[in-house]
């Protein structure tokens, strides 16, 4: 690509990334620690079952084989503090030890001398099951009130029933978004290692001190006593984000036979063992005025939960706050099924929730004759339209118009005014447009610590886990600008054990914003410390420890998130039915862009997550027999280099703002951001394409030729 990259610091882990020298939590034994057992899970292959018995003895006399654990063997182990357990009740204790929940829930495991005879003997143990009871199925469920909630389930303000009488158009749609899997390149890896009381975990995490606070309860020892070691995670997406059973079963296995243990989960067990984003279905009703002005919003959303967890796809929050609507009600509910337990994906919430509003908002523009962007400048609200409190920044307009006119949106009116009628070979081409938003998250507090020797060489510690959005470049950048010297410059970064200063989970887009605007008030400190004359002594080092959490009083005052518009271009087979995305356009409000070069990188990724939830992704749930069905990547499709465009087709660009209310450094978060309108703006085009409106997602085939 001749394009020029923009402006940034590289990422300084980029090399160990590169050349292999990464370690990551299954690479243990490689980085020369003490030989362990290698453990494997005897997974549940029905949903829902008493569990009669479990033969063991064939597996104890498999090759290699050193232990085979069932639940009678653990340890005590205890579930008083469920967050930031993934699901709330652990498999092989108490209740689950003879009854079956899930597919995939553990019955045993396995330990062996290598990986490859412990998966085998796994295989070798026999569960008998009482299959007493019926397989829930998503149609038909009872739609419960969620009980576990970030946000309120229902919200309302003004009269709906009033609104919708009032409108000259309306628009009432159902849309449907598929069961997806985070499917990181890592799969999930645990070595645990006891001495006495004192554990040490190599694992893949997004929460190093949750997976350590959450593992001290579960086994009654002092968080201080549990090590958590993470410097690398190939991937999270959320699915490490919360404590998972393999992760305790790991730790527990190895308590109990009083050797380190390594557990790494096969490619399948990832579709059971930590989440999956859930099917989602979701009626949007939009009224309007003979402008196209909003009078009525309604947002109603169930989704599928597990038997005993409580998961709710938070699909409705945007719609409170997106756009001015004089009524507007929105409506949750789950339906707890026989299956495994569901996760926060990204993005989360706005992600399904947005790709609903924003489908229905293009249906509302061409039943108005409006031009979509009109239509979304036109219902711009000045404040919150749900709470009524000031947005602390919002550049949606901004985001709107620097997006149409990177992308030549107006050409669209000329090019092709209606739907189907731009044909070139054998492709009908489309464009389409979606408008983004996320939640921003109020981190939790954050501790980091910056010194410099007598040498000048700097150093910053702070206990996060780099997920591969590229924490440590944003870290040196920080601090780099406070001291002021270039950011290569910040040589000495320590990350990556909870041994050092705690920082919250690395999730929901607030790295930046949390541990971003701690490096700055430690980095502060330090360069106060070196004004008023302190200096290093022989072999010392001067250090500033600070923390930083959000002002949740003056948070409370505003309405903060992060907006962006999203412009695409599709082209259709025509005979074949398949969609090829030819460009995209993303312009971004996140607040303070810290690294522009990792930022690009950030949103590109979202475009092709994007591209994934709207084309390809789709995990087969069979409902008769409670299991997902296409457990590796040959039956779960995830985009690839093939179905991206080049990096010179991806325009991806950042409005200048700047919100103090979010966090010190005037950073929003952008981790989820990227993700959201993408879907919408992919199958927007495809409705211009074709004319065909698809409201399932993914785009298949025989929507388009069937
Ligand atoms: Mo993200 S879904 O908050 O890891």
């Amino acid at each position: 690509m001749t394009e020029t990259p923009p402006a940034g610091y590289r990422r300084p882990d980029g090399p160990e990334k590169l050349t292999g020298t990464a370690r990551y939590a299954g690479d243990t034994t490689a980085a020369g620690l003490d030989p362990a057992d290698h453990a494997a899970l005897v997974t549940a292959a029905v949903p829902h079952a008493r569990i009669a018995s479990l033969d063991i003895e064939a597996a104890l006399a498999a090759p290699g084989v050193t232990a085979v654990l069932t639940a009678a063997d653990l340890p005590p182990m205890a579930l008083e503090t469920p967050f930031p357990l993934g699901q709330p009740l652990l498999p092989m204790h108490g209740g689950l030890a003879a009854r079956v929940r899930y597919e995939g829930q553990p019955l045993a495991i396995v330990l062996a001398a290598t990986g490859e005879q412990a998966r085998y003997a796994a295989r070798l143990v026999r569960a008998e099951y009482d299959r007493t009871e019926q397989v829930r199925a998503f149609e038909g469920a009872e739609d419960a009130v969620p009980r576990v909630n970030i946000t309120p389930p229902e919200e309302e303000r003004g009269d709906l029933g009033a609104g919708l009488a009032a409108a000259h158009t309306t628009v009432r749609e159902t849309y449907e978004t598929a069961d997806r899997h985070h499917n990181p390149i890592e799969p999930s890896a645990t070595h645990a290692r006891w001495e006495g009381d004192r554990l040490t975990l190599h694992d893949s995490v997004q929460s190093i001190t949750g997976t350590r606070d959450a593992l001290a309860a579960v086994f009654g020892v002092r968080p201080e006593d549990v090590r958590v070691i993470c410097p690398f995670t190939g991937g999270g997406f959320g699915c490490k984000g919360f404590v998972w059973p393999h992760q305790v079963l790991a730790a527990a296995a190895a308590r109990a036979v009083g050797r380190p243990v390594k557990l790494v989960l096969t490619r399948a067990q990832m579709f059971t063992a930590c989440g999956h984003q859930p099917r989602t279905r979701q009626t949007v009703t939009l009224g309007a005025d003979e402008e196209g002005r909003l009078t009525a919003l309604e947002h109603r959303s169930v989704n599928a939960s597990a038997l005993d967890g409580d998961h709710g796809e938070e699909t409705t929050p945007g719609s409170t706050w997106m756009y001015a609507s004089p009524a507007i009600r929105v409506r949750r509910r789950v339906r707890h099924l026989t299956r495994a337990m569901p996760t926060p994906m990204r993005a989360p919430h706005e992600g399904p929730g947005m790709f609903a509003l924003e489908c229905a908002m293009d249906e509302l523009a061409w039943a108005t004759g409006l031009d979509p962007v009109e239509l979304r400048l036109r219902n711009e609200p000045e404040a919150d339209p749900m709470s009524g409190l000031p947005f602390s920044s919002r550049k949606l307009r901004e985001c709107l118009r620097t997006g149409a006119e990177r992308f030549g949106w107006a050409e669209r009116a000329n090019r092709a005014p209606e739907p189907r009628s731009w044909r070139e070979g054998d492709e009908l081409i489309g464009w389409g447009m979606a408008a983004a938003t996320m939640e921003t998250f109020p981190p939790g507090p954050t501790l980091a610590r910056v010194g410099v020797d007598r040498g000048g060489r700097i150093m910053v510690e702070a206990a996060t886990e780099e997920i591969g959005t590229g924490q440590p470049a944003m870290i040196a950048t920080i601090v780099g600008e406070v001291l002021g010297v270039r950011p290569e410059e910040v040589r000495r970064l320590e990350w990556g054990d909870s041994d050092l200063p705690d920082t919250p989970i690395t999730a929901g887009s607030t790295s930046t914003m949390g541990l971003g605007s701690a490096v700055h008030a430690a980095a502060v400190k330090l360069r106060g410390m070196l004004e008023t004359g302190d200096r290093p002594g022989a072999g010392e080092e001067l250090v500033a420890e600070a923390s930083w959490r959000p002002d949740t009083t003056e948070r409370a005052g505003y309405s903060t998130h992060t907006y962006g518009a999203v412009f695409a271009e599709v082209r259709v087979d025509e005979q074949l039915g398949t969609v090829r995305v030819a460009r995209c356009t993303g312009v971004y409000a996140a607040g303070r862009i810290v690294n522009p070069l990792a930022a690009r990188s950030q949103m590109t990724g979202g475009m092709a997550w994007g591209i994934g939830q709207a084309l390809l992704e789709d995990s087969r749930f069979d409902e008769r027999f409670g299991r997902f069905t296409s457990k590796n990547l040959a039956g779960y499709v995830v985009p690839v280099n093939a179905d991206v465009p080049p990096p010179s087709a991806l325009d991806v660009s950042f409005v200048d703002d700047h919100d103090p209310v979010a966090s010190a450094i005037g950073a929003k978060g952008i981790g989820e951001l990227g993700a959201v309108g993408v879907a919408p703006a992919l199958v927007n085009a495809v409705y211009h394409a074709t004319g065909v409106r698809v409201r399932r997602l993914p785009v298949s085939v025989p929507d388009l030729v069937g």
